[in-house]
């Protein structure tokens, strides 16, 4: 199959790079040339495990190429997939589509012969719909049919979530799309992949409700670790106890200082203001964002807290920038109200991240930023740990210790044992775990 993809960001480049995986032929376009010609030297925009390996092989085998052509790119197209933002529109939580409906219009102008338009950012329900219209009104007599078909990749995890996904769900309206897009994904019938193929309103919905439930559950036990701080409760115990029920699933419910990134804020938001609009609110979802933003907020008064009302005059190491570990996207990061709050509060904030820290310069001003780790502690009055980057685990806490002026630790992803740390000597304090009794 021959594929266009529109918009080379996150998801468009993943997917690109893995359909060409597949064997298909792939054209990634971008209007972005400074990009453009960057990933065809190789160079990756993001950070992301794997990725660069898989655009340089699939390159050289002659199945991906990167332009800023879109007309090309879509003319010689079996399937044109749109993977443009859907950011979050100024002022009422909505998804800004105007990028998704200006490459409708132009995928309009260029499609020759019969054509599959696929939506595959994260669009809300009635998205695929508008975008045959903008096609049929601009080009009446084009060949083509409309199919949603979501992502669902994590970042960190985005290849394998794609070349070994638990699902694909695709909304299509006629055989002859549905032909198109179960030879494109032929490949995953290898794995037994089950497809979901349904309307292109189901799709859509679809996305939405995987990701504000998955939100949901992790608000869901970020409460609940609340509770255990309070009555002396482990919740890492009780996650267990209440994920070994096959009903419930182990996986995302794992506490923290709140969820960020990409996707669950922007999609819940989403959804709460699609579903206002058709008169279906979704009260849970609502609550879920509430309170997710709360606990961002609260993070920081906790580390207050810890340090005995006052973090005046502190210096604080701060071990994690990014929104989570394996990435370098800081968007809805939680340390983007942590930092800022703590340092409103009168803390000199010295941070460490792996990966993030070209990002976080521009968006945390202010904070220093350390070459290591253990930099990062020197001197330190409190660590505090944002992000549960896997080399954090790794830490000598001997070390730590003797680096910092105060072995205090607060750590908002528990990477670190609890007992061991306090048998080290630190002050130390997780998510949901019991205190030591005095
Ligand atoms: C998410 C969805 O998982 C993916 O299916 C969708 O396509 C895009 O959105 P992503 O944003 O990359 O992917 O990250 P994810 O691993 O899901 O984590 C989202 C947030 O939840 C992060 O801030 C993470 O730290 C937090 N999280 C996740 C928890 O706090 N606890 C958990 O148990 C899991």
């Amino acid at each position: 199959m021959r594929i266009a993809m529109i918009g080379s960001g996150y998801v468009g480049l993943v997917s690109g790079a893995c359909f060409a995986q597949f064997g298909h032929d792939v054209m990634c376009v971008d209007k972005d040339a400074d990009k453009i010609a960057r990933l065809r030297k190789g160079e990756m925009p993001i950070y992301e495990p794997g990725l660069d390996k898989l655009v340089t092989d699939n390159m050289r085998a002659g199945r991906l190429d990167f332009s800023t052509n879109l007309a090309d790119a879509v003319g010689n197209a079996d399937a044109v997939f749109i993977a443009v933002g859907t950011p979050t529109r100024r002022g009422d939580g909505h998804a800004d589509l105007s990028y998704v409906y200006a490459a409708a219009a132009e995928i309009a102008e260029a499609i020759r012969g019969y054509t599959v338009v696929v939506t595959k950012s994260t669009v809300p329900v009635g998205t695929g719909r508008e975008v045959a219209r903008i096609i049929r009104e601009a080009r009446p007599a084009t060949d083509f049919d409309v199919a949603s078909n979501p992502e669902f990749l994590r970042e960190g995890a985005a290849i394998e979530d794609f070349m070994k996904p638990d699902r694909v769900v695709i909304g299509v309206e006629s055989q002859r799309a549905r032909d198109v897009m179960a030879a494109i994904y032929r490949p995953l019938n290898l794995i037994q992949t089950p497809m979901v193929f349904t309307n292109i309103e189901t799709a859509e919905v679809t996305k939405y409700a995987g990701n504000a439930f998955l939100a949901t559950k992790i608000t869901f036990i970020n409460e609940i670790a609340d509770l255990c701080e309070k009555v002396g409760a482990d919740v890492h115990d009780v996650a267990r106890g209440i994920g070994l029920d096959g009903r419930i699933g182990r996986k995302f419910l794992h506490p923290g200082p709140g969820f960020g990134g990409s996707c669950f804020p922007k999609d819940t938001l989403a959804l709460a203001y699609t579903a206002r609009e058709a008169d279906a609110p979704q009260t849970i979802v609502e609550q879920v964002i509430e309170v997710n933003n709360a606990r961002k907020k609260r993070m920081a008064k906790k580390v207050i807290d810890f340090c005995g009302g006052s973090v005046a005059g502190l210096r604080i190491c701060v071990l994690g920038v990014t929104f989570k570990a394996n990435t370098d996207d800081m968007r809805d990061a939680p340390s983007l109200d942590i930092v800022p709050a703590l340092m409103a509060a009168g803390a000199e904030i010295v941070a460490f991240d792996p990966e993030g820290m070209k990002e976080a310069a521009r968006m945390l001003p202010g904070v220093t930023f350390a070459r290591t780790a253990y930099e990062a502690a020197s001197d330190a009055d409190v660590l505090v740990v944002i992000t549960e980057w896997h080399e954090f685990r790794g830490l000598d806490p001997r070390r730590l210790k003797e680096a910092m002026r105060q072995p205090r630790i607060v750590d908002l992803r528990n990477i670190f044992n609890p007992d061991e740390m306090r048998g080290l000597g630190f002050a130390y304090e997780g998510i949901g775990r019991p205190q030591p009794r005095t």
